[in-house]
């Protein structure tokens, strides 16, 4: 399938979304939106970890689209919202992790995206920042809940109330990326990091990305509970009984995610 905002590439188990409107700097229309969830429905079991990136040297996303959203009524506005929330809900459900290689501006919906992601790696020359306030509208993608739960409830009022631009060492500092790396190192360090995935039994990896999901957001005990079923339900999977028959033979599992 082509994209007129995307590009698809699928080698290995690994899938690499590109993000790809230049003339707007990446920025997310409701076309770019439709495509996303057209891409994220389109990869199959064989996909085993997706990395999101955008096209071009500067910009990851910088933003959601602002020449779309300007005319916009409130009714427009909310369901723009609700369509960015949808995709991005979408990349949290998907079994695989997905991982943001943020090459440059990360703004407003570009940041969201990101936080969408399970991983946010950075190049050296990102800058990050949801300044949607000074369009005197605020993250609509999720970013008000998402930020807060990754960099805490003061960091977030303050990267939101004044909407400012932090570079990716200070990203890294508050524990919004993960790591910061040269832009040539970027792509290869997060293809390192899913090919370590993707050598896991893939079922496992799975359930590890909704358990941490879904107990986030719950307290400890239910959170307990939900690991314990999935803890239990993995033992009923063939992959379970090649790992550790494997392991016990000295010998190298090959998962088939049943
Ligand atoms: N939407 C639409 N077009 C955008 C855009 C966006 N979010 N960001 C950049 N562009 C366009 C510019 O209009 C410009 O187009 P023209 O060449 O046709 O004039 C082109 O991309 C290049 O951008 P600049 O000339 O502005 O490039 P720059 O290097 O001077 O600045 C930038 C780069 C700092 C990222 C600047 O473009 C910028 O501030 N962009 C907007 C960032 C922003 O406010 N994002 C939040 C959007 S609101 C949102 O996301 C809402 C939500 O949560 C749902």
């Amino acid at each position: 399938m082509t994209y007129e905002n995307l590009r698809l590439e699928v080698a290995d188990g690994i899938a690499t979304l590109t993000i790809d409107r230049p003339k707007a700097l990446n920025a997310l229309n409701q076309a770019t939106f439709h495509e996303l969830e057209a891409a994220l429905g389109s990869l199959g079991a064989t996909t085993r970890a997706l990395i999101v990136t955008g096209g071009g040297e500067k910009a990851f996303v910088a933003g959601a689209d602002i020449a779309e959203m300007a005319a916009y009524s409130s009714e427009q506005g909310r369901a723009f919202s609700a369509l960015g929330q949808r995709v991005m809900g979408l990349m949290e459900a998907a079994p695989f992790p997905i991982i943001a290689a943020v090459n440059g501006f990360a703004l407003g919906g570009g940041l969201e995206l990101a936080l969408a992601c399970d991983l946010i790696y950075a190049s050296d020359k990102a800058q990050l920042g949801l300044p949607e306030v000074g369009l005197a509208v605020i993250p609509g993608f999720g970013g008000t809940q998402r930020l807060t739960r990754a960099v805490g409830l003061q960091r977030a009022r303050e990267l939101i109330f004044t909407g400012a631009r932090i570079k990716a060492d200070k990203a890294k500092e508050i524990g919004l990326v993960l790591e910061v790396l040269p832009p040539e190192q970027l792509l290869p360090h997060c293809r390192e990091v899913a090919a370590k995935i993707i050598a896991a039994g893939p079922l496992a990896i799975a359930q590890a990305k909704r358990v941490i999901a879904q107990g986030a957001d719950a307290n400890l005990q239910v959170a307990n509970m939900i690991e314990q079923q999935a803890f239990g339900a993995l033992f009923g999977t063939e992959d379970q009984k090649q790992g550790m028959s494997s392991f016990l033979a000295k010998a190298k599992p090959v998962f088939q995610g049943r």
